[in-house]
């Protein structure tokens, strides 16, 4: 069962001097949620911004929905940090099970009242993720080696979703898993990207760079809905 689509702009794309008129920006062109891409210069080779960014935003008057997605390890701390910052949903890395701490990672995401995501760099297989169905709201399938904007879709990642689809309706809870993609999506392949499977799509370069935000989110929307 596919949830109703939703379209996360990711603010890594924005001008970060105008950064709180950049997220109303978007919501005032149709998007519901806000992507918010963490970056600790370890887990991935990039840094980009941490809480108190995502409070500014609270502070600022964004009242939308704010995904973060933590490319980051260790996580625990910034859970934390999030959770107070305003963030609704945290979305962490599955290679960042060590020690087994994922499930309590998690159950903790969700323990502070936000929804939890599971996520998982190209070269991992979706068989990771099995295990902690039963501790997620969504899995976010990583269309780009995490790190930058503006990369190109890699074009595997359509199988990846078909297989990720399944294995969502097969289980129980297909009626609260959504399943997100990231990286490199855009007008030219997000119909098939959702015909794959796909219920919620984050969208950086495509958006921040087009010279019309509500143009090329309505344009979105009805490529998905085609
Ligand atoms: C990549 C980030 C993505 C990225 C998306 O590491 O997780 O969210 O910013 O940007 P585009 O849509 O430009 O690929
Ligand atoms: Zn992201």
């Amino acid at each position: 069962m596919k949830l109703p689509p939703i379209i996360a702009p990711s603010l890594l794309s924005a001008d970060f001097a105008r950064f709180g008129e950049e997220a109303q920006a978007v919501i005032d062109a149709g998007a519901k949620w806000l992507h918010f891409d963490v970056m600790d210069n370890h887990f991935v080779p990039n840094l980009s911004f941490g809480a108190m960014c995502c409070q500014a935003l609270r502070d600022y008057g964004i009242t939308a929905f704010i995904d973060v997605h933590l490319m980051a390890d260790p996580v625990e701390q910034l859970i934390e940090d999030f959770a107070k910052a305003g963030a609704n949903s945290m979305t962490i890395h599955v290679e960042t099970n060590h020690h087994n701490n994922l499930k309590n990672n998690l159950l903790k995401i969700r323990s502070l009242g936000c929804k939890a995501g599971l996520t998982l760099k190209p070269d991992t297989s979706i068989q990771q993720i099995t295990p902690w169905l039963e501790y997620i709201d969504m899995i976010l399938v990583m269309s780009v080696y995490p790190g930058f904007g503006g990369q190109k879709f890699i074009e595997s990642s359509i199988e990846k979703l078909q297989t990720t689809r399944k294995l969502i309706d097969q289980s129980a809870l297909s009626h609260s898993i959504r399943l997100q993609i990231d990286g490199g999506v855009g007008l030219e392949n997000i119909q098939h990207i959702a015909q794959a499977g796909a219920d919620t799509f984050v969208a950086g370069s495509a958006i921040y760079k087009s010279e019309n935000y509500t143009e090329t989110i309505s344009n979105m929307f009805n490529q998905i809905n085609l």
